[in-house]
């Protein structure tokens, strides 16, 4: 190597070295090192002589995930009412490209106000993982099934907090229950069944560390005609009310219930999406907050690197949006 060569590479080398160092706590905001694969699992088909599965998973699935080689920890989101899951694409995305396997099970295409059906729904999904996982994996990627994460948005976030508290049984141990937006019923006193606030002192029995994200928006109405998409006294705050440490809480003062969806999401329900709720400006600001929050947080309680969540803890302007609260609940 000539002396000039030599200068360069060491040139390059600082140069890597400093960005590195400067890694901060926003990149978790921006799409991460993965490319990434989405895929649409189909349901298993049981004919009327087998009630056997032909290695499908119980209910159709999106799958996100990196495509380099290695061991991932899995993420399960599940979708608000009467949304699709791929409206949650790009969302799914972002928290794949940081290294993560992330599973939008479609657990309904129309359904009342009972959730013990999806509670069940759900958990039949995250029992089918070890299993069919991985046949649904790009090549040399690999679930680490030793836990799964739990998240959700809207009434998917108040399935997500009914697993974690036992309404269903499931194979795998929790890591760790993110709810974004949740939604426990239509108002104060109109909890859906099951009810999983309890509006009582004692604290929630989470066997996992919590993460509760808000949006300032959702608890006023669209118009006088539609009520609030995520009402008072049933959404984010109340649910943050009753976590037990640790647990932290993030709100978004000027997006919506649907703000974290994809850019487009079509057809009735796509079009309900933006007629129903109130909404902020452009949707991706927001979808990279969620996505970065989720990142933040699994890798704290996931992999034990807490340098971004405790980033957002410290400037929480690091976000790509305004944070009206920001709070945690340490151990
Ligand atoms: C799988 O996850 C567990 C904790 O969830 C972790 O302790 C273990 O190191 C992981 N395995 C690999 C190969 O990454």
């Amino acid at each position: 190597m000539t002396s000039s060569a030599r200068f360069v590479a060491f040139l390059a080398y600082y140069y890597c070295l400093l960005l590195f160092t400067m890694a901060s706590a926003g990149d978790v905001f921006d799409h991460g090192r993965h490319g990434t694969s989405l895929a649409q699992v189909q349901e298993a088909k049981t004919t009327r002589c087998s009630r056997a599965s032909v290695a499908g998973p119980p209910k159709p699935l999106l799958v996100a995930a990196p495509c380099d080689a290695g061991e991932y920890p899995v993420v399960v989101f599940l979708h608000g009412y009467l949304a699709n899951n791929y409206f949650y694409s790009q969302l799914l995305q972002h928290v794949a490209s940081h290294g993560f396997i992330v599973i939008g099970p479609q657990l309904y295409s129309f359904s009342g106000p009972d959730t013990t059906g999806e509670i069940n729904s759900a958990a039949a999904v995250i029992d089918w993982l070890a299993d069919g996982l991985s046949s649904s994996l790009p090549p040399d990627v690999r679930p680490n099934l030793t836990a799964v994460s739990i998240s959700g948005h809207s009434r998917g976030g108040k399935v997500a907090f009914a697993l974690a508290l036992g309404h269903a049984k499931t194979s795998l141990p929790l890591a760790a229950l993110i709810a974004v937006d949740p939604v426990d019923g239509t108002g104060l006193g109109n909890q859906t069944p099951p009810p999983i606030l309890t509006y009582k002192e004692t604290p929630l029995h989470v066997p996992a560390p919590i993460m509760v994200i808000g949006t300032g928006l959702g608890e006023l109405p669209r118009n006088f005609l539609c009520p609030p998409c995520a009402p008072l006294g049933v959404s984010h705050a109340a649910f943050y009310h009753e976590c037990a440490a640790p647990a932290c809480h993030l709100v978004a003062r000027d997006y919506g219930h649907t703000d974290m969806m994809d850019d487009v999401t079509t057809g009735a329900k796509g079009l309900a999406t933006r007629a129903v709720c109130k909404s902020g400006e452009a949707r991706a600001p927001m979808r990279r907050f969620v996505g970065g929050a989720m990142v933040a947080f699994l890798k704290k309680w996931v992999e034990g690197r807490p340098e971004w969540l405790d980033g957002i803890r410290e400037r929480p302007e690091v976000a790509p949006v305004v944070l009206s609260v920001v709070e945690f609940r340490d151990e």
